[in-house]
């Protein structure tokens, strides 16, 4: 078990970081071969003013109108997303593996600080589940798999906070958490959370059209 342990979080963080990188090149490929033998008529109207245009317009908290129509929800995503990538980078226990294995270091948040965040996108992700259950027109959307997406996210912050407070098992516990955010990050590339690189081209595509051929803003 000692070995185990040792394996997943040495070499295994690696080989999922590299998994990671390799996913994004080769799903970015596919994508940007799938748009010039299929649709690249898209290029006589992609422009920088009004892809950045848009980009900037969305990234300000309910600028845009249809964010202000559902002010709880963007609310609710938006400190999710940043708490999402914020606790895990300056998460004092995360960087002082780093600083152990690669003499890597940086600014870090108090772990009380850390932990009340934690428990914050948790109820995030409870919120975003319990809105697939009871919106209708979310609902009409929802599949089996946007919860078990959900869920993946979930764990690794879920078992992070388990961990923390050591309750039980804390070596089970702490193994859980790091197979599952090992997971969670070799997914990116090849699931929905890849969404994470395309936001930005989705926004530019819109952002071009309405800006360039509709003569029309898109937020
Ligand atoms: C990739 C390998 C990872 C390793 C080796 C790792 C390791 C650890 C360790 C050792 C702890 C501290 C447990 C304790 O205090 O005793 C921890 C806590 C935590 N980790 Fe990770 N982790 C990993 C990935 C992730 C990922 C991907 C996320 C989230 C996306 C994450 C989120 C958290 C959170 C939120 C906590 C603590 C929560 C709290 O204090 O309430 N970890 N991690
Ligand atoms: C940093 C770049 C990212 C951007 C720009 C981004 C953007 C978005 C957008 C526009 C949505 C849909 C509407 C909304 O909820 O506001 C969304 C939903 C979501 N994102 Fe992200 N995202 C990013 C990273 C991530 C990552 C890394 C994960 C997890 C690994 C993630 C998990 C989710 C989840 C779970 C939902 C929707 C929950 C639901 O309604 O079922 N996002 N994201």
């Amino acid at each position: 078990m000692h070995s185990f342990i040792e394996f997943i979080m040495g070499p295994m963080v690696w080989i999922s970081f590299l998994l990671f990188f390799l996913g994004t090149v080769f799903r970015f490929f596919k994508v940007f071969k799938m748009v010039n033998e299929k649709e690249n008529f898209i290029y006589t109207y992609m422009s920088l003013k009004y892809s950045f245009r848009s980009i900037f317009a969305w990234l300000i908290p309910f600028f845009p109108a249809s964010t202000r129509k559902s002010p709880i929800f963007y609310g609710i995503s938006y400190i999710f997303h940043l708490l999402l990538l914020l606790v895990p980078i300056f998460l004092l226990s995360h960087v002082v593996l780093l600083e152990e294995s690669m003499q890597w270091s940086w600014i870090t948040l108090n772990d009380t600080v850390a932990d009340g965040l934690t428990l914050i996108v948790i109820i995030a992700l409870i919120f975003f589940m319990i809105r697939r259950i009871v919106v209708p027109e979310v609902k009409f959307l929802t599949k089996a798999s946007d919860f078990v997406f959900i869920l993946i996210v979930a764990l690794p912050f879920f078992t992070g906070f388990l961990a923390y407070h050591q309750f039980f098992a804390y070596q089970w516990v702490v193994m859980v958490h790091v197979l599952s955010g090992e997971l969670m990050i070799i997914l990116i590339p090849f699931t929905r959370f890849f969404h994470m690189f395309m936001a930005p081209f989705t926004r530019a595509y819109t952002g071009s059209e309405f800006g360039y051929v509709r003569h029309a803003k898109d937020w």
